[in-house]
């Protein structure tokens, strides 16, 4: 069945956010911010995503922008940071200011080209959404941009990979979804997507029930994926 539709996690996926938290370093009055990003930006990522899953399975569902300033609070704790207040407005305020992948803009202008559907389905709230889209200005090639705050749980809940089915009226197969995480691309396969999880890490492959159907360094090769 051929590949209609290609659906894409946000944050990590498109939006690096990694190089955000790197570059803040680099600003005049952040210099002492160079000794600890690099655990800040993994304590960061790690506590978001875990909040994430555990209000999934405890139903006590809370929007993304609560859960990333929960980690980012535990993040700076865990480096003694937690009295910075301006070092954690200015990381908070990446979320809504990020740069997409440099392959990231005209990969999407292929698939929109050759007729494909595209969008975000993310745990991003709305708002935080369309301020990242604005910021990388790819709203002109995404179709729509689907958050979980519809359904009020978080990925990888399959009532989130539902949403794509109920705005592009397509069948699993025809979708293709992108994520850089391995727990996403993993659960997005065993629902019934082809999925490519990128791997700009090069991590081992999660041990979860389903595998993602193709591993790729970056975003350059979709469209070819995609069959277009
Ligand atoms: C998202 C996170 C999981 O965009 O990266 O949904």
């Amino acid at each position: 069945m051929p590949i209609t539709t290609c659906i894409f996690d946000a944050y990590g996926t498109l939006f690096d956010v990694a190089a955000a938290a790197r570059n803040v370093a680099a600003e005049p009055g952040y210099v002492s911010f160079a000794a600890h990003w690099p655990k800040i930006a993994e304590h960061w990522r790690q506590k978001q995503l875990q909040y994430t899953w555990l209000r999934a399975v405890t139903g006590q569902h809370t929007d993304f922008w609560d859960v990333t300033q929960n980690g980012l609070d535990w993040a700076l704790e865990a480096e003694g940071l937690q009295d910075d207040h301006a070092l954690r407005e200015r990381l908070l305020q990446l979320y809504w200011e990020l740069d997409a992948f440099a392959e990231v803009p005209a990969m999407l202008n292929t698939l929109k080209d050759r007729g494909l559907n595209t969008a975000i389905l993310s745990n991003g709230s709305p708002d935080m959404l369309n301020g990242a889209v604005q910021s990388a200005q790819i709203g002109d090639v995404l179709d729509d941009v689907l958050s979980v705050e519809s359904v009020r749980i978080f990925k990888p809940a399959s009532v989130v990979y539902d949403l794509v089915g109920q705005r592009f009226d397509c069948a699993k197969r025809e979708v293709l979804f992108v994520s850089s995480n391995g727990w996403d691309a993993s659960a997005a396969a065993g629902y019934g997507f082809t999925t490519a999880w990128v791997n700009r890490a090069g991590d081992p492959v999660d041990r979860l029930p389903a595998k993602p159907n193709h591993i790729l360094p970056d975003l350059t090769s979709i469209p070819e994926l995609a069959g277009v």
